[in-house]
């Protein structure tokens, strides 16, 4: 844990927070002194979470919210506000993938990975604004991409399309909130070891294929993959004031990944 305290008296909200990356993310802020609020559909995990991180002395709280539906959204942040008051840092982090070929992909399954990505993306990225607007908050909104975005991948043509409009939304978000004083980024992250990359109940990093590919052979620079806390430090350095001059840059985490396409 980082020997810093760059989110005192701030208030963060990270979708997903329950698990993987947005665990390790709220891990993160409310270490170096933000009050943290998680949301997700899944109350277990999420109340679970927010347990966890309290007992260790992290002022952290669980509500339920799923970002792909507009009104639940309204209702997240109208508890962030009615609690709190204000919000500094939104960290938009929900997802979910399911691996499925372009031609098996029925609409349901297409809509299901935007209404999460892009709607979510979308409805909490517009309400945090009102929100740090209203309270004439310097806001930071950072988006968790994917470097999938940027690249084919089979089975996963729904996804990589969404993750490629979230860049986009972090761009185009990026130039219309300045005006606001909002700064929003986004990492696009490669090979994280979290629940999401358990396929068919294996660890994608101990598969045949990522070892030999993307280790033995170098695909991925540092030949491993990342720990979600390594992807939580970046969002962390991205919500900071470290992070002063970066805007709208989505930042690879992907142990250079990126770097050999
Ligand atoms: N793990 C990787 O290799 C990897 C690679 C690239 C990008 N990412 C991105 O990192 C982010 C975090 O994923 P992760 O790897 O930690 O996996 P994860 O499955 O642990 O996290 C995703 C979280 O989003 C939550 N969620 C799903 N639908 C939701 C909804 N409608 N409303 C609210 N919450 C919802 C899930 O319950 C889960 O807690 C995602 O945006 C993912 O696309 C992960």
């Amino acid at each position: 844990m980082a020997n810093m305290r760059r989110f005192e008296g701030q208030v963060a909200l990270v979708t997903g927070g329950a698990t993987g990356v947005g665990y390790a993310t709220a891990s993160r802020l409310a270490s170096e002194g933000a009050k943290v609020v998680i949301t997700g559909r899944r109350a277990d995990l999420g109340e679970a979470a927010a347990r966890t991180l309290t007992e260790q002395g992290f002022a952290v709280e669980y509500t339920a919210g799923d970002v792909s539906d507009e009104l639940s959204v309204s209702g997240i942040f109208t508890h962030v506000e009615r609690s709190y008051g204000r919000l500094d840092i939104l960290v938009n982090n929900a997802a979910a993938f399911q691996p499925i070929r372009f031609l098996g992909a029925d609409r349901a399954a297409w809509r299901k990975v935007f209404d999460i990505i892009v709607d979510g993306t979308y409805f909490c990225t517009q309400a945090a604004a009102q929100l740090m607007i209203a309270n004439r908050i310097q806001g930071r909104i950072i988006n968790v991409s994917s470097i999938n975005g940027a690249r084919a991948l089979e089975e996963s043509s729904h996804y990589n399309a969404a993750k490629i409009a979230m860049d986009q939304l972090t761009r185009s978000t990026a130039l219309e909130l300045m005006d606001e004083g909002i700064r929003v980024n986004g990492v696009a992250l490669g090979f994280i070891d979290t629940p999401m990359s358990v396929v068919d109940g294996v660890k994608e990093h101990e598969t045949e294929w990522f070892q030999s590919i993307y280790a033995a052979r170098g695909k991925i620079i540092q030949r491993r993959s990342g720990q979600p806390e390594e992807a939580a430090g970046v969002i962390a350095f991205l919500a900071s004031e470290d992070a002063s001059y970066i805007c709208g840059a989505v930042l690879p985490v992907d142990g250079g990944l990126s770097v050999t396409f």
